[in-house]
């Protein structure tokens, strides 16, 4: 395994390693010899660079390019119009043909040696050669290669917080890669191969800004910086990604000089209007806007009197003339909250707003709903507006930067969680109305929809952090593309990619990436409740760090119970937003998964989980057994010390016993809290403090 070279995790899942298993190698070397690619735009230009980077990387051979004509093995991609010709009808269908869409593909063997990567255009194309690339990665036979791919979901995005000081809101992995000191970065050479990263699992857009947009970034939209953007814009072109900008909504006053950013205003219109047309005078191909209004203190329709369809519908009728579209956000709530007032609910704040409002918003604006009805916790329930709304294109956010799931310290793979979300039945039309049909815009028939999310990269060489948190920005991606892909083999891809094809290598990280997320959850705030982390930079535990504050964030823990009641019966009702049978279920304490009990009820440490355990017997084993859990992580990855480069194997293992230090601290932390609150002792008699 040739994996002496890259010190840094920087190539990620791209590192395209010599394969130094003969017998395979010929075989690639076979069919890859040769390549022949149609076309001439920056897409097939991309896709050629990268075949040919790949190949002689893992081949160790450069390919030969070959015109069209000439016989014998080779790879030849190009789309159906430009291969006309080639005598493909006789095995490529019509009607496959029709389904592929303008994204989709096929990777086809054929008896003379060929492998052909066909699409109906060129981004097609592209990701017809990422698609080849990866099987070669992980090993798998391309001489009866016979593919046929397409996204389920038109949008797959991923939304950058990085301001223009260079800082990254919820960043843990370094400074932006787009901003230094106020302006844009000059050297766009890492912009490209984050392009080159994000293509490879079908990312098709992203958002370069925070979505708090502060006074430098509201310019964006001006001629200061649009000339800028355009450059991002180009280098993301080149990859199939559209580029978007998160924008202020009182942009209006704040750059433009009126008095007033009130949606139902001329005036206002005409600003945006005049704004829009700059903005695609610099990039035809512009993707919208992203907004989050009204919420954590950035401004919104709600000054105006005026709700969010008003504003979101304003901003979506200067972008319709370009094909453009707003993606407006659904986190809205009241962060002004007094701890003492039980009524008002901050879970149920999402469906409240704008569940009055479906059907009349435009069709060029999409819903961003957070995955949970809080905030990306490592326990909460699916956001019951998901599967509410049925006449409003929806795109579901999930956030693949760790803010509330270690920071990028901490190991805690994501794609089991996403899985769970996706696969959530919210019974909208019945059985399987699952997240993932309503997000895709499929269950009620709307032709826009898909997932964003926050990303988790930034400056530092290995872009995560944490190298194995590289894994999480992979999966999404592709589920992003297929969200049925399980999270099984997500993993063993991106493991292959990343480390190489040794059969206990894999196994090891596989199993330590799909227990990272129960192993995290078991030393964190207990069955759902969520927080209890220090305020502000949300990292380490704090039990009662949020529970006196403004944000809505309480656990109600006395010396008798703990949890929130949201029952209809008794409690805030939040049960009630979901269609039944999930209402039923998550009403009643006795059918209510234990894992999300103390998210629906308030019950007593000596309530019994369908477990067996009492709930303070829960906290005590949960805690002990995730921090020996993840103490154990260190030594899984001492196990195939041997097998890996050692500049990853240090990285990886830094973290791994930050993890297990403090791990241990939430532990102690936690259940001193819960022994001291009930007065209760562990079972085991084990040390608490
Ligand atoms: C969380 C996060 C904020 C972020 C907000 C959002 O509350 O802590 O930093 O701005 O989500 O999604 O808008």
């Amino acid at each position: 395994m040739n994996l002496k070279n890259d010190r840094s995790g920087y190539e990620c899942w791209l590192r395209y390693s010599y394969i130094d298993d003969d017998i395979s190698r010929d075989a690639y070397l076979k069919r890859c010899s040769r390549i022949a690619l149609i076309g001439e735009s920056a897409l097939i230009e991309s896709a050629r660079a990268e075949l040919k980077l790949a190949l002689t990387s893992m081949l160790g051979a450069k390919p030969l390019e070959i015109g069209i004509s000439e016989d014998g093995p080779a790879i030849v991609a190009g789309t159906f119009d430009s291969l006309q010709g080639l005598g493909l009808g006789s095995f490529v269908e019509a009607a496959d043909i029709a389904e592929l869409g303008n994204e989709g593909y096929i990777v086809l063997a054929s008896e003379d040696g060929r492998v052909y990567l066909l699409a109906e255009t060129d981004k097609g194309v592209l990701y017809a050669v990422f698609h080849l690339i990866r099987m070669m990665q992980t090993g798998e036979d391309i001489e009866t290669a016979s593919v046929r791919e397409f996204p389920r979901n038109s949008l797959r995005m991923i939304n950058h917080w990085d301001n223009m000081d260079g800082s990254i809101e919820r960043g843990y992995a370094g400074r932006s890669i787009f901003y230094r000191d106020s302006r844009f970065i000059e050297d766009l050479s890492r912009v490209r191969d984050y392009a080159r990263l994000l293509a490879s699992g079908g990312i098709n857009a992203v958002s370069i800004n925070n979505v708090n947009v502060h006074v430098q970034e509201s310019k964006l939209i001006t001629e200061e910086f649009l000339p800028d953007v355009a450059k991002v814009a180009d280098i993301f072109r080149g990859y199939g990604i559209r580029l978007y900008l998160s924008v202020n909504f009182a942009s209006p006053i704040e750059i433009g000089g009126l008095e007033t950013a009130d949606p139902l205003v001329p005036e206002v219109r005409r600003w945006w209007s005049g704004a829009a047309k700059e903005i695609y005078r610099h990039i035809p191909d512009f993707g919208g806007f992203v907004v989050k209004a009204d919420s954590e203190f950035r401004p919104g329709p709600f000054t105006y009197g005026r709700n969010h369809a008003d504003g979101a519908n304003m901003l979506a009728e200067a972008l319709e003339p370009y094909g453009g579209e707003v993606i407006w956000r659904c986190f809205v709530y009241n962060c002004l909250q007094d701890w003492r007032d039980r009524s008002t609910d901050r879970a149920r704040a999402a469906y409240d707003h704008f569940m009055p409002l479906d059907g009349t918003f435009r069709d060029n604006v999409l819903l961003q709903i957070k995955n949970g009805p809080m905030d990306f916790q490592v326990r909460e329930p699916v956001s019951p507006l998901l599967g509410g709304l049925t006449r409003t294109n929806q795109l579901l956010e999930l956030q693949i930067t760790q803010e509330y799931t270690g920071q990028q310290r901490h190991l805690c793979y994501l794609v089991p969680q996403w899985k769970e979300i996706l696969e959530f039945d919210t019974y909208a039309q019945g059985e399987h109305s699952t997240v993932s049909e309503v997000a895709s815009g499929r269950l009620f028939g709307r032709k826009r929809g898909g997932l964003a999310a926050v990303g988790n990269i930034g400056d530092d060489m290995n872009w995560t952090g944490h190298i194995l948190a590289q894994a999480n920005w992979y999966g999404y991606a592709r589920l992003t593309w297929n969200p049925c892909l399980s999270s099984e083999q997500i993993s063993r891809e991106w493991i292959r990619m990343t480390f190489g094809q040794d059969m206990g290598t894999e196994g090891i990280i596989l199993k330590m990436l799909s227990d990272s997320h129960r192993i995290y959850e078991a030393y964190t705030a207990p069955l759902g409740v969520g927080w209890m982390v220090n305020p502000g930079h949300h990292y380490g535990p704090n039990v009662d760090g949020y529970e006196y504050s403004k944000w809505g964030t309480y656990h109600y823990a006395d010396r008798y119970g703990i949890g929130v009641d949201r029952t209809v019966r008794s409690g805030t009702g939040y049960a009630g937003q979901y269609h039944s049978p999930q209402s039923d279920l998550y009403e009643s304490p006795e059918r209510c998964p234990d894992e999300l009990l103390l998210f629906f009820h308030h019950v007593s440490y000596t309530h019994v989980l369908k477990s067996g355990k009492t709930v303070i017997q829960h906290i005590y084993d949960s805690h002990f057994n995730g921090a020996d859990q993840a103490v154990d992580l260190v030594a899984q990855w001492d196990s195939i010390k041997e097998k890996i480069d050692e500049g990853i194997y240090l990285q990886v293992r830094e973290r791994l016993l930050h993890q297990a230090e403090h791990a241990g601290e939430w532990r102690d932390i936690v259940n001193t809290y819960f022994y001291r609150k009930s007065g209760i002792a562990d079972d085991y008699d084990r040390l608490i403090y």
